[in-house]
């Protein structure tokens, strides 16, 4: 019996879906809404190093709800950019539900590029003050560009930017392609610490280290700051961690698995709300000014196969990428 014919979409067939980083928050915000009603399936992601920076991984998901269940397999290695290859790379198998019949296999580079932006920016959303001006990126990579794009899109009160990378070419080429871009002043930093110092939301956006070595410390974090990681704990140290008055992560079963299995987090010692609480419940909201809120976006693999399902969605309509027989 012949297969489903697979669609494969590259990332110039992504890119030509239309699918901006403003209609991904919102697809997030209603993720992690049905998440809170407990009917989406997701085991904690496999990760593992194989000596030293270079990482796998594999996330699954099923999402009943949304019609969909799929799976991300990939790779990150820092040392890619130096070999002209993106930091991390993979590819994403998106099933139908109801059936189980794999029906589309995507550029997952494209897709994590954009949902990792776009959960920071749905915490953001959130968590933000309505007069926040000043951003922060560490890490002027492919993730620190689509986060000034997608934090702007929902904190449009920021004006300023201090973007700081450990390599100052890298630095360099990011402010002069992103300064005044989005409507906000695009400046390098000196240090990290001169960057964070000052900012109301931050982000940290270095490599995923097997042995941490974090610097990033509680005197440098304004009082009401939003501090959002993606590099896990990575950058941030302890004493910050345990200075913050709150401390919110995107899934609480994804952070105590890594602290169980891979022995990150050590300095996590509470989370106060998870995402899906946040937004559906409240829980873990501002209720001052001048909090000091870290919230630890992982990436979960529910994320992945939201904006997969939409992306499925537009490229059946419009006959997008490439029909492989299966
Ligand atoms: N949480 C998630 O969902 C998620 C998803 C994708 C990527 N990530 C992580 O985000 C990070 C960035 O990914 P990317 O795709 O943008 O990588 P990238 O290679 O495109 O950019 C990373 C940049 O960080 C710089 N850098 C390295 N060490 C630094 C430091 N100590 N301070 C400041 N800059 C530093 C590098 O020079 C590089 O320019 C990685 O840790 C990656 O694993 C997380």
């Amino acid at each position: 019996m012949p297969g489903h014919p697979l669609r494969y979409l590259n990332a110039d067939a992504l890119d030509g879906l239309g699918l901006g980083m403003g209609d991904i928050v919102d697809i997030l915000e209603n993720l992690f809404r049905e998440k809170a009603k407990g009917e989406l399936f997701m085991p904690p992601k496999i990760f593992f190093h194989r000596h030293g920076p270079r990482f796998y991984s594999a996330m699954a998901s099923a999402a009943p709800a949304l019609g969909f269940a799929g799976c991300k397999w990939q790779s990150g290695d820092p040392a890619n950019p130096a070999r002209d290859l993106p930091y991390i790379q993979g590819l994403y198998i998106l099933t139908e539900d109801e059936t189980g019949q794999m029906v589309a296999l995507m550029d997952a580079k494209w897709i994590t590029g954009k949902r990792t932006a776009a959960a920071s920016a749905l915490v953001a959303r959130h968590l933000a003050k309505t007069n926040d001006t000043q951003l922060a990126i560490l890490g002027c990579g492919l993730q620190g560009r689509a986060h000034l794009e997608a934090i702007k899109g929902e904190v449009p009160t920021l004006t300023h930017c201090r973007a700081y990378d450990i390599m100052p070419d890298r630095q360099a080429a990011y402010v002069a392609e992103l300064d005044g871009r989005f409507d906000m002043a695009v400046t390098g930093a000196e240090s990290a610490e001169v960057a964070v110092r000052g900012a109301d939301i931050i982000v940290t956006g270095g490599p995923i280290s097997e042995n941490r070595q974090p610097t990033l410390a509680p005197e440098w974090v304004l009082p009401g700051a939003l501090l959002i990681t993606i590099d896990y704990d990575s950058y941030v140290t302890d004493a910050c961690i345990a200075a913050m008055d709150l401390v919110l992560t995107d899934d609480r079963g994804q952070i105590e698995d890594a602290r169980k299995n891979e022995g990150k987090f050590p300095g996590v010692t509470r989370v106060d709300a998870d995402n899906a609480e946040l937004i559906a419940h409240g829980r873990g909201r501002r209720t001052r000014d001048d909090q000091r809120i870290l919230a630890f976006n992982l990436g979960i693999a529910l994320e992945d196969v939201a904006t997969a399902a939409e992306i499925y969605r537009r490229a059946e309509a419009t006959n997008a990428g490439t029909l492989l027989e299966t």
